[in-house]
């Protein structure tokens, strides 16, 4: 590993202004999933705040029961323990807000521009540049509990990344032209996931789904949603204020779903 890619954690600590993301920030070289950490961190009662970051990860958890791939060196693996002063039913309201955080920060370091699909991958140029996994837990006094993680592929060569998924994927050195600084990223990273949960702590839900609608383009195109066996095909119309997808269904009704894997583009 060459020294401008280390993690160091001095680097991204150093006069990083935030309020509470951040608190404490912990560096590892290797974990199995940075979310189990992160967890097991809320469910023995540390406070809300605490970021977990590694160069690598053995057993990274995707949606959906996949895994993530964590090669070493190129990617972000981050998850932010956090426990958000919210009803439990608006929880799923912190998985929109990470995406906009995601994307504004790699919009900072992406020549073509960043978008969202929902629920919460990061897209350039159609394919896959990110993605969140958000997981709820309970502190000792049954508190609800947030894990949000950020998988986003940042120095990736093409053949990093496995065949099967080499035409669904991408990263900002292979978008960019260029390699791109982690640390920077990372910084950038927490910065603007502390500034859009404050303001949805403060302002709640109606700014936060205009800024994630700002930030797709999926809304107006032909997609089909997967749940299990079950596909849905239509138009992606909006979300609605809980952060469910809305589709105008082939025979003209307006179905939301809050769950289901999204393609684009289907005719
Ligand atoms: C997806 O399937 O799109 C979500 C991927 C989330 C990956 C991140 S990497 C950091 C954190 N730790 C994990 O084990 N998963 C998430």
């Amino acid at each position: 590993m060459s020294h401008s890619s280390a993690l160091d954690p001095g680097v991204i600590r150093d006069n990083l202004k935030t309020l509470r993301i951040g608190t404490e920030i912990v560096v590892h070289e290797e974990v199995g999933s940075t979310n189990e950490i992160a967890k097991a961190s809320l469910e023995r009662g540390d406070p809300e705040g605490l970021v977990v970051i590694a160069n690598r990860q053995s057993r990274g958890k995707g949606r959906s029961g996949r895994t993530w791939s964590s090669v070493a060196d190129v990617g972000i693996y981050l998850s932010i323990a956090l426990i958000p002063e919210m009803k439990s039913v608006h929880l799923p309201r912190l998985t929109l807000m990470a995406g906009v955080a995601a994307v504004d920060a790699v919009n900072g370091f992406a020549r073509s521009r960043a978008t969202l699909k929902w629920p919460n991958d990061i897209l350039v140029d159609n394919k896959k540049l990110g993605g969140i996994l958000c997981e709820r837990c309970r502190t000792p006094n049954a508190k609800d509990a947030v894990v949000i993680g950020i998988g986003l592929n940042v120095n990736h060569d093409a053949e990093t990344f496995a065949e099967e998924i080499r035409s669904l994927a991408t990263s900002l050195k292979i978008a960019n032209g260029q390699a791109v600084d982690r640390l920077a990223l990372i910084r950038s990273l927490i910065h603007h996931l502390d500034s859009e949960y404050e303001a949805l702590l403060l302002s709640g839900e109606q700014p936060l789904i205009r800024k994630w609608t700002r930030n797709t383009k999926m809304f107006g195109k032909p997609v089909a949603l997967t749940r299990g066996s079950a596909v849905t095909r239509g138009t992606a119309l909006r979300l609605d204020d809980w952060g469910n997808l809305v589709i105008r269904t082939e025979d003209g009704n307006e179905v939301s779903f809050d769950s289901g894997e999204v393609t684009l583009g289907h005719e």
